[in-house]
């Protein structure tokens, strides 16, 4: 034992042999070797330790773990087998898309609100907000959600904070809501003001009064993204809702049942209304098959199939993904801890996919189209005329 340490000490690894072991590795999506992209940005040998600093562009938690796992690897076959590594990866996350940038700013700090929508009840609006949310955060961007669910807001009990209350703190002088944070998102609900057992009943300017104040009267900070989970169906309280907001774009989530699909097509009109023009960024199947745990590669269609991704091209719209129904995924819910948090999972996958197909959509749209401006309806002497702010 005693000898071995000896032995070990006496190890002196140098720089170039770890160089030119690096260069074996190609990153992925890059072509080119970690080195001579530019990945490995510095690389320090003490004795038998190596410490390796990298950036890599794909934020994917299994990129970065298979990039881990590929130099520690091949330090220790091409280098030294007993090498104590240390990987400091760091992830140049896709720059934030950014419609203020190019438009002015509709709001102070906030990029881009992105309203989750469906038609029909219950078709998972929240569950999908929730993990958008938590991986956009784990992606690196700074992410808000603002549940607006008047009916049932569900978004606290998915971020287990049901029972704190926002604290009141003072930004320049004025009084603002602060948004409870939780597993890097923060977070705003119209259930933190009322009781779980007090129905309410909101008519759609009240809330949408109430809205307001949780995005222009609470201290959100920089967000990259601030996603707005809105309650069932495309009535009189969304109306109000989308013309009260800036909204950057919308996306409709549907199971790929029938009765969803003609709802989540009502969803999809409500946005493109010309007294609305919401740019509507795509459409994502909800409980898409049905996955039991013990057969991971087994998928049950018990909803139909592809009824979303049809409905898409139908409507011209993007398809952005699939969802499997899988139980942890409502476990997760009900336990407040969004499931796309489990690292190296199916679902923490098909999240990940979404997720790149949404920031990808928003980057279009905000290169493509003009902000969206949010509309004024006030009614004087009996006319109602409409005026963009
Ligand atoms: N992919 C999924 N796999 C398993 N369970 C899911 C999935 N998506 C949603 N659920 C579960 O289905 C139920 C409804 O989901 P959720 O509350 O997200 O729907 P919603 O559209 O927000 O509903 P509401 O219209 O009431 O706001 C929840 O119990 C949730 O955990
Ligand atoms: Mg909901």
């Amino acid at each position: 034992m005693h000898l071995e340490l000896i032995l070990i000490n006496t190890v002196k690894l140098n720089k170039q042999d770890i160089l030119k072991a690096l260069k074996t590795i190609t990153v992925p999506g890059e072509g080119e070797n970690m080195v001579d992209s530019g990945a490995v940005t510095n690389v320090v040998t003490f004795a038998d330790e190596v410490i390796v600093d990298i950036t890599i562009k794909n934020p994917s938690l299994q990129a970065k773990k298979k990039t881990e796992v590929e130099i520690l690897q091949t330090i220790h076959k091409e280098v030294y087998e007993k090498a104590k590594i240390k990987v400091n990866l760091k992830v140049d996350a896709p720059a934030a898309p950014s419609k203020n940038e190019i438009k002015g700013k509709p709001i102070p700090g906030i990029q881009n609100i992105i309203a989750v929508a469906s038609g029909k009840g219950g078709v998972g609006k929240s569950t999908v907000t929730a993990n958008l949310a938590v991986t956009l955060a784990k992606m690196g961007f700074k992410v808000g959600i603002l549940d607006a669910d008047i009916y049932g807001p569900s978004i606290p009990i998915m971020f287990d904070v049901a029972n704190e209350r926002p604290l009141s703190v003072n930004v320049d002088g004025k009084s603002k809501m602060k948004p409870i944070e939780n597993y890097g998102v923060k977070v705003l609900s119209i259930g933190f003001f009322t009781r779980p057992d007090q129905a309410v009943i909101w008519r759609g300017p009240m809330a949408s009064k109430a809205l307001n104040q949780m995005i222009f009267d609470a201290a959100w900070g920089e967000l990259d993204f601030l996603l707005l989970d809105l309650p069932p169906g495309t009535g009189d309280i969304h109306l109000s809702i989308m013309q009260a907001l800036p909204i950057t774009g919308a996306v409709v989530v549907s199971t790929p049942q029938n009765v969803a699909l003609a709802d989540a097509k009502k969803g999809v009109a409500m946005f493109q209304q010309e007294s609305i023009n919401v740019p509507v960024l795509g459409i994502i199947e909800n409980m898409a098959y049905f996955t039991p745990a013990e057969l991971p590669e087994n998928k049950y269609y018990i909803f139909g199939k592809e009824g979303a991704k049809n409905l898409a091209e139908d409507l011209e719209v993007p398809f952005l993904g699939e969802v499997p129904l899988v139980q942890s995924i409502r476990e997760a819910g009900d336990v407040g801890r969004p499931a796309a948090m489990q690292t190296a999972t199916p679902t923490e996958e098909a999240f990940e996919a979404l997720t790149r197909n949404v920031v990808q959509q928003v980057v279009d749209r905000n290169d493509n189209l003009p902000a969206t401006e949010a509309i004024k309806i006030t009614t004087m002497a009996g006319c109602s005329a409409v005026n963009k702010k």
